[in-house]
């Protein structure tokens, strides 16, 4: 498929992976961005993985002028939106902040496409929009809730999309419920990189293995689960950024709008991650039980079985690959913050 595509939050660390996926599929991608959350290299990154320049718009979804000077330098076939604000500990310290960026964020960037004639929307949402549920897999038809701000505000997106198509027929969209995004692009120049001490599991245990943190805290080893750690449903970012091709491919082809999960269908715990991950940097990895973390659920995965219907989406990687380009991109020195 082709068509030129506008990947808002695209310097970040799933949108920087679906650039490079869109770009070898044959689209034409440009980036906006206002590198709050993102390295300023990665677009030179993504030059030497995909080997054309790369050209960006630095500009934030709450600036509605410089959106329209964005979609007036060119015409766009399709957006995928991933730029949002994306902590659920931190959605709690600044709710009002979470909200205009990531909805009111979300409703100038869809104005800014309407005044421009684009009509076709991938939306990054997130599986924190089902309610907590004790029947895994969880399916698209699950009933929805949140237990965060950040949970909020990808609910709300979703509604203001389906609202908005369900009053204007021109609109399609394709709405992506990611599970747990892990690892890394095999080239290991782009990958997950928090400029802080990371909430999720993956990028901690990574900086326990590069030595930047002493120890992993393993919250809670008495859920009813077989180790007894929590179990989520992890997918490598270059199937999930696939996912996002498979998604806009559709759209480009006329078909219906979509709402899917973007997962494996296969649960994981927490000690299988440490030991994968022990696997694949070849040294064993300090840990200590912690107490439960607050508002976590024992289990955690979703049925893709829609994705493949729909889109042809079936989730390829698994957890040693997730762990080993994880470990290949943080060991490699000039990936450093500091490097
Ligand atoms: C996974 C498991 C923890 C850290 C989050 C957010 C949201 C969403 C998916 C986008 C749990 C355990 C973790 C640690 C641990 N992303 N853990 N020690 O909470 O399932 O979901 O990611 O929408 O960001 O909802 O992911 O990686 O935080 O936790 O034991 O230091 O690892 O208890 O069982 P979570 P997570």
């Amino acid at each position: 498929m082709t068509g030129r595509i506008l990947l808002t939050g695209g310097a970040g660390y799933i949108g920087s992976h679906t650039y490079a996926a869109l770009s070898e599929a044959g689209y034409e991608v440009e980036i906006l961005d206002n590198f709050s959350n993102a390295r300023l290299d990665v677009p030179d990154r993504l030059e030497m993985i995909t080997g054309r320049p790369v050209t960006v718009h630095r500009c934030d979804v709450l600036d509605p002028e410089g959106l329209a000077r964005v979609f007036a330098s060119n015409r766009f076939d399709g957006v995928v939106h991933f730029a949002a604000k994306k902590a659920v500990g931190e959605s709690q310290k600044i709710p009002l902040d979470y909200i205009e960026t990531n909805c009111t964020g979300l409703v100038n960037l869809m104005k800014a496409m309407r005044a421009a004639g684009c009509f076709r929307l991938v939306f990054s949402s997130s599986a924190t929009v089902y309610a907590p549920t004790l029947d895994w897999p969880i399916p698209e038809e699950a009933a929805l809730g949140y237990a965060s701000t950040y949970a909020l505000t990808k609910l709300m997106g979703e509604q203001i999309i389906r609202a908005t198509a369900e009053g204007d027929p021109r609109w399609r969209f394709g709405i992506l419920r990611y599970f747990n995004p892990a690892g890394a692009h095999p080239s290991a120049l782009i990958g997950e990189d928090p400029s802080d001490i990371p909430n999720n599991l993956m990028p901690y245990i990574a900086k326990v293995a590069t030595g930047e943190l002493p120890y992993l805290n393993v919250f809670g080893d008495d859920y009813p689960t077989p180790d007894g750690t929590g179990v989520r449903d992890y997918i490598h970012v270059v199937d999930l950024a696939r996912g996002h091709v498979l998604s806009l491919d559709a759209l480009m082809r006329g078909d219906e709008s979509h709402i899917v999960n973007l997962g494996t269908g296969q649960g994981y715990s927490v000690m299988d991650m440490l030991k994968a991950y022990e696997r694949a940097c070849g040294k064993p990895l300090p840990h200590r039980v912690a107490p439960r973390r607050e508002g976590d659920l024992a289990c955690y995965y979703g049925d893709p079985a829609k994705a493949k219907t729909l889109l042809g989406f079936q989730a390829e990687r698994g957890l040693e690959d997730m762990c080993q380009t994880s470990w290949a991109w943080v060991s490699r020195a000039s990936n450093s913050r500091q490097g």
